[in-house]
């Protein structure tokens, strides 16, 4: 009897081997029906404004498989081609989903301030297809291959959008090439410094040293450094926090604590080095973004003076910087801290010209949230709070919404949320609606009004949200991420089929 049973284990393994090889080769097949809110692999979407990077179309776009395989305008459609599956969005707009480069997950480690689940949710609820996720406010930072490590599996089956990551350029392996070899080589899409505190102990600040030799390595694989531009000048850091007169309430304080001329002294910095990335120079190939620019003077004539110039560099700015002004800010309303911080009127006049001119090249939500307690709401206090605006699920309705008076385009909003983004985190595939791109696609309706205080918000603290108790015009409906259909009117698909994007 033994001995029989001995002769099949053979058998057995290897009948265990083709099972197991036919589940590997075809997840697809067994959970496809978790992953999207559609029945069809294969169908086509149909509208009469499809953003398309030739303009905004009447027509229809193919899906088959997760990719966009084509599109025809509505005056070739007749007769010509027979379309299945037809899902008819009439007059609501089908744009590229948005591709998100600055987003804080905090997880794993401070999953509780965030995480992959909640802040993938409300991504895929405002129509953000792709995000990449800054390597601080987890624990531990990104900053390692084995780091890399722990993102990776933290988001496995937990994200319902494409998670890219950037990897942090700290002082500990900025001047270790074949450590920050090793993070780049594990699938990191760039790298982020600061040129300040971090405000997190395990991600200290960067000086031109490593920033240098972070441009030099980065020009190998030809992915960017992202850099918090902001330079402490000790004159005006004895303002504000030590003045024994200074109200911590009132934002003007803060304010008065982060100048200007902070941001522009670390861009001054930072594009002597840029130098290096033009044509022919020692760091060709690298590229240089700055983050959330929120001084829209000196700061940004710089930057434009580095460009043309030839520098490899782009910048990109924050819904809320637009959107808000330090005047409007109420005395305690900490929701509203972060940095650097929303300045004056006429600096926020001043960023929207700059953007809608292409000085600044893309947005980026900064999406940076935290614990309530930490906010410190009751207090009010300005200069103890947690500095960070979360917005992830309501940036397309806020540009949207506050851009109407500049006359803001459909064309625009992609160029701003997809094209140049997908670009700076090398997604050739993303982005953008064209034939074999992914069918990462958002459909929204730019006139429906709502308040966000009656819509249901997927974050994890909605309550400390700069934007909670604004009414906000444009709403999305559907959210499609490689062809899943992953939300549609409030329901989101019941697997959470993201992947996780490395670069190779
Ligand atoms: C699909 O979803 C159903 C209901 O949510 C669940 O019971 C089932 O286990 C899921 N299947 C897979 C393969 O995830
Ligand atoms: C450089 O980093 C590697 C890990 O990639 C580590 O093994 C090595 O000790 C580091 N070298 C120095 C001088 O810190
Ligand atoms: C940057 O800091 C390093 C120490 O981590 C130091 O060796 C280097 O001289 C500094 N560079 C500048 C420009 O301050
Ligand atoms: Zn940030």
């Amino acid at each position: 009897m033994e001995a029989i049973q001995w002769k099949l284990l053979p058998l057995l393994t290897l009948l265990a081997s083709f099972l197991l090889f036919f589940y590997f080769q075809n997840p697809s097949k067994k959970y496809q029906k978790n992953c999207s809110l559609l029945p069809h692999q294969h169908y086509w979407i149909t509208s009469n404004r499809i953003v398309t990077p030739h303009g905004v179309i009447s027509g229809a776009v193919e899906v088959k498989e997760g990719k966009i395989v084509s599109i025809v305008k509505e005056e070739e459609k007749n007769g010509k081609t027979k379309l299945e599956n037809v899902i008819d969005y009439g007059e609501a707009v089908v744009m590229p989903g948005l591709v998100d480069v600055h987003a804080h997950l905090d997880d794993p480690g401070r999953a509780e301030w965030e995480g992959f689940p909640s802040g993938t949710k409300a991504a895929a609820a405002g129509g953000i297809t792709t995000l990449v996720d800054m390597p601080l406010n987890s624990d531990p930072s990104t900053v390692s291959r084995e780091t890399l490590q722990l993102k990776i599996k933290a988001a496995e089956s937990r994200i319902y959008v494409d998670v890219g990551f950037w990897g942090g350029l700290v002082p500990e392996n900025a001047f270790n090439a074949s450590a920050l070899e090793d993070l780049l080589n594990a699938g990191v899409l760039g790298l982020k410094s600061f040129m300040c505190p971090s405000g997190i102990n395990d991600f200290p600040m960067t000086n031109a040293s490593h920033i240098k030799e972070g441009l030099s390595i980065l020009a190998k694989y030809r992915r960017p450094l992202l850099v918090h531009a902001e330079k402490q000048l000790d004159f005006e850091s004895d303002l504000g926090v030590e003045g024994g007169s200074n109200d911590a309430r009132s934002y003007l304080t803060y304010l008065k604590t982060r100048p200007a001329s902070w941001e522009e002294a670390a861009i001054r910095d930072l594009l002597t080095l840029t130098k290096d990335t033009r044509i022919g120079a020692p760091a060709e190939g690298a590229h240089l973004h700055i983050v959330h620019l929120s001084d829209s003077s000196n700061s940004l004539d710089l930057i434009k003076d580095a460009k043309s110039g030839g520098d490899s560099v782009t910048v990109e700015t924050c819904p809320h910087y637009l959107a808000f002004s330090a005047e409007e800010i109420r005395d305690g309303d900490t929701r509203f801290k972060c940095s650097p911080p929303i300045r004056d009127a006429a600096n926020k006049e001043k960023l929207w010209e700059a953007l809608l001119a292409g000085h600044v090249d893309m947005l980026s939500s900064d999406h940076s949230p935290t614990l309530p307690e930490l906010k410190l709401l009751d207090d009010g206090d300005f200069l103890r709070a947690w500095g960070g605006i979360s917005s992830l699920q309501f940036v397309l309705p806020v540009t949207w919404s506050y851009g109407q008076k500049y006359g803001v385009t459909l064309e625009q909003l992609a160029l701003w949320w997809s094209e140049r983004p997908a670009s700076l985190a090398g997604q050739e595939l993303k982005g953008a609606i064209a034939i074999g791109n992914h069918a990462d696609m958002v459909v929204w309706d730019p006139d429906v009004e709502f308040d966000l205080d009656d819509d249901p918000i997927y974050l994890k603290h909605a309550g400390i949200s700069a934007y909670m108790g604004t009414k906000l015009s444009g709403k999305v409906s559907a959210t499609f991420v490689r062809g899943n259909l992953v939300f549609k009117d409030g329901k989101h698909a019941p697997a959470a089929c993201g992947v996780p994007i490395l670069a190779k």
